[in-house]
């Protein structure tokens, strides 16, 4: 039996694909890896052969919540009489650079969707999954961009407010169930599809940093916004 169960969303490419494939060199993670099209990912079915643990590849497109709902019980069945010790709602979406006054409607809805209404039911129906678990963590995948504390300025409007919503839902996840280890989580400025070719991090320098932080949370951290390095970002 593995020491730690994990289920990652949008594993297809950047982030959520160096999540699985770091956890995947231990063999005391089962790992569940999300995303919308499984026989599309490429990258993501070619870490099968290099797992050092077990790796379950699970399609969950995140904007639907049908699709959200049934993949629990795809997940029951993976885990047995598992609970699953840490729930990582990476997937999500940027439609781009716009300031306030600048952007689609249509584009911010859907962001909103997949950025927060996505986690929050995600979080919502992987509960008792959540709860059996030894670990009891929930990972929500925020940005520096969801800070006004930071002052980042004017751009990336429709984004920054889905990631500070985002960052407000993870407060009330953690004040609502006290049990939990709810934390939201900046993974630094790294070369993906979102990030760009001149961020300043690899996939893999961001994520060796941010499962640092999430193995080594206490029940003492829930609530806390922090970023890849372990340091806590004002709101
Ligand atoms: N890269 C950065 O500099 C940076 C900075 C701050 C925060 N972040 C955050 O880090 C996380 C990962 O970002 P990234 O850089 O890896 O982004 P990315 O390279 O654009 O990858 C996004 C991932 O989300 C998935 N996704 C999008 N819509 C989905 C849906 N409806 N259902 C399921 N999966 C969906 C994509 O799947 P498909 O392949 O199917 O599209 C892809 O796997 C995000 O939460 C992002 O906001 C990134």
């Amino acid at each position: 039996m593995a020491t730690s169960t994990w289920l990652i969303t949008g594993s297809s490419r950047g982030l959520g694909l160096e999540l699985v494939r770091q956890l995947t060199r231990s063999p005391a993670n089962l790992v569940i890896a999300t995303c919308r099209n499984p026989a599309e990912a490429t990258a993501l079915q070619t870490l099968k052969s290099d797992a050092k643990g077990p790796l379950h590849i699970v399609p969950l497109d995140v904007s639907d919540s049908a699709s959200i709902r049934s993949s629990v019980r795809t997940v029951e069945s993976i885990l047995g009489d598992q609970g699953l010790d840490y729930l990582y709602n990476n997937a999500a979406i940027s439609p781009g650079l716009e300031a306030a006054f600048d952007f689609e409607y249509s584009a911010l809805l859907e962001t909103l969707k997949i950025n927060i209404a996505a986690p929050a039911l995600i979080s919502q129906v992987y509960l008792p999954l959540v709860e059996k678990s030894n670990r009891k963590v929930i990972v929500n995948v925020s940005t520096s961009f969801g800070s006004i504390g930071l002052d980042v300025g004017p751009l990336c409007a429709a984004y920054s407010a889905t990631k500070a919503g985002l960052n407000m839902l993870t407060y009330k996840q953690a004040k609502a169930k006290p049990g939990l280890t709810v934390i939201t989580l900046d993974p630094g400025w790294v070369k993906t599809d979102m990030g760009g070719p001149n961020a300043a991090l690899e996939p893999h320098q961001s994520v060796e940093g941010q499962l640092r932080v999430v193995t080594g949370l206490t029940p003492q951290d829930s609530g806390k916004y922090f970023n890849h390095a372990g340091e806590i970002l004002p709101w």
